[in-house]
């Protein structure tokens, strides 16, 4: 994981002891459910820490922590403001929960960033959609995205409380967003969220499936059955087993981000910069700054590498070479890699990536041509059906958890047929088709130029997906 690097962003202390932090709940190590001691203490110093009113451990990621901040704080049956652009947790959650989604509409054209392929969600946005669905309950976000980009959590706030109405963010990618103020953007709970999630194990040296959720100090003293609905919840969507090694790795990394952040996050910083300089004009690399540009903030450490048109060949294939080298990404999508560095990357890291995308503009690399679109037109097409509700026949609660008739068939022979399952590019993993949605001819000719260009299809199995029959 890059929060971690394998344990090297550990002292000898934790990383010779994982087994022995592997406990259940005794006297000594607390109650993760209903802490009392020592997990509670751990737990208020992250309240402290990160801003919080009040802090809860997950040990099932962002994951487990969104279905619960969605049946705490929305509710079985209620409607939610969201974007179409969220991870699959949410869409889970929808079903679940039976939440009825008003999707967010994004103003056409839709295009994609150089150095961030998915669309911001804008104030304006949720201030139209909060006057077509007054009754809404609450707005969900994910700020920053999987390229690091934020959106204008201040503003958003400001709209949705000023209808009435809950701001609840996916932070997974923003966990350090709190160590740097000033040289990272704004937190969500800073910016006026009521409530976030984030994974620690994606930019803090925690173990996977740790992280964070978040409940502002706002929220708390203005319904004070908040806490006790979400220990609920997590009741639900948590192992009744959860993990002491996590929570210790938890623990740890907000000691570790009190301690030594700034100053890491600061070195980091440095060696991004060098980095962009020196693959200038090859290859376009997201600044390492922060950077405002109309009212979005991206975020400086994560790493998101464009190469320079015209492009020789998907993304995917400089991703594969990059592996082939031992150096593992994020993720990489058809023109843009994305990269988490570690908290404490040593330098020369960051040079090895430096030389292997060098040489690889060096080398001839046709043997896998672009095929089908070209590559710009092909992911301008992708992102305007990611951003536009297919037509909805059944809720998805009523495909995945009903006992209804499906089967397995061909995608290329799938258009008009009903979803029973999500199907996602990935990366970066958003749905294109939730359960219930109908593919049509249009997603269908995407879905085979991706494939062809190395995405892979999430939900597509030997070529087959499943279907409503
Ligand atoms: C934006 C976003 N939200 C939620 C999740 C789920 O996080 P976790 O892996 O911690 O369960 C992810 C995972 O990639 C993500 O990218």
């Amino acid at each position: 994981m890059p929060g971690h690097r394998s344990g090297h962003s550990w002292p000898e202390s934790i990383r010779t002891r994982l087994a022995s932090l592997d406990t259940t709940e005794l006297a000594a190590t607390d109650d993760l459910h209903q802490p009392t001691g020592p997990a509670l203490v751990a737990m208020d110093l992250a309240a402290r820490c990160f801003g919080a009113g009040r802090t809860w451990f997950l040990t099932n990621g962002s994951t487990g922590g969104i279905l619960a901040l969605l049946a705490g704080l929305v509710g079985r049956g209620r409607k939610l403001i969201l974007p179409r652009t969220c991870h699959l947790a949410v869409s889970h959650a929808l079903a679940l929960l039976d939440i009825q989604p008003v999707w967010l509409e994004f103003s056409r054209p839709v295009s994609p960033d150089p150095l961030g392929f998915l669309p911001v969600v804008s104030a304006r946005m949720v201030a139209d959609a909060i006057a077509l669905h007054p009754d809404s309950v609450a707005v969900f976000l994910t700020s920053p995205d999987y390229y690091g980009r934020c959106a204008d959590l201040a503003a958003i706030s400001h709209v949705a409380h000023q209808a009435g109405m809950l701001l609840l963010v996916d932070e997974a990618h923003g966990a350090h967003f709190v160590a740097a103020p000033g040289l990272l953007p704004q937190t969500a709970l800073s910016s006026g969220a009521d409530a976030c999630v984030q994974s620690a194990h994606k930019t803090l040296p925690a173990l996977t499936q740790g992280g964070y959720l978040h409940v502002a100090v706002s929220l708390l003293s203005r319904d004070p059955r908040t806490a006790g609905r979400m220990t609920a919840a997590l009741r639900i969507f948590q192992t009744s087993s959860p993990s002491f090694a996590i929570a210790a790795s938890l623990d740890f990394a907000r000691d570790y981000l009190e301690q030594h952040g700034q100053v890491q996050i600061e070195n980091t910083l440095e060696s991004i910069q060098r980095l962009a300089t020196t693959l200038w004009p090859d290859y376009l690399v997201s600044p390492a700054a922060v950077t405002p540009v109309r009212g979005e903030m991206r975020d400086p450490l994560r790493i998101v590498i464009r190469q320079r048109e015209p492009l020789a060949a998907p993304a995917t294939q400089l991703a594969h070479q990059l592996g082939l080298q031992g150096i593992d990404i994020e993720l990489s999508d058809l023109t843009r890699l994305v990269l988490i560095p570690s908290l404490d990357q040593p330098g020369h890291d960051f040079e090895r990536l430096q030389q292997v995308l060098s040489a690889w503009l060096e080398s001839p690399h046709p043997d896998q041509p672009i095929r089908g679109l070209d590559l710009l037109q092909l992911e301008q097409r992708w992102l305007e059906l990611l951003v536009q509700p297919p037509e909805r026949v059944l809720a998805p609660g009523s495909v995945l958890l009903e006992p209804v008739d499906t089967a397995a068939i061909p995608l290329a022979h799938s258009a008009g047929s009903v979803m029973a399952q999500s199907l996602a590019p990935y990366p970066p993993g958003i749905p294109l088709l939730l359960p219930g949605e109908r593919m049509d001819r249009q997603r269908l000719d995407l879905l085979l130029a991706l494939r062809d260009n190395g995405i892979n299809l999430s939900g597509v199995d030997h070529d087959s997906i499943r279907v409503v029959v």
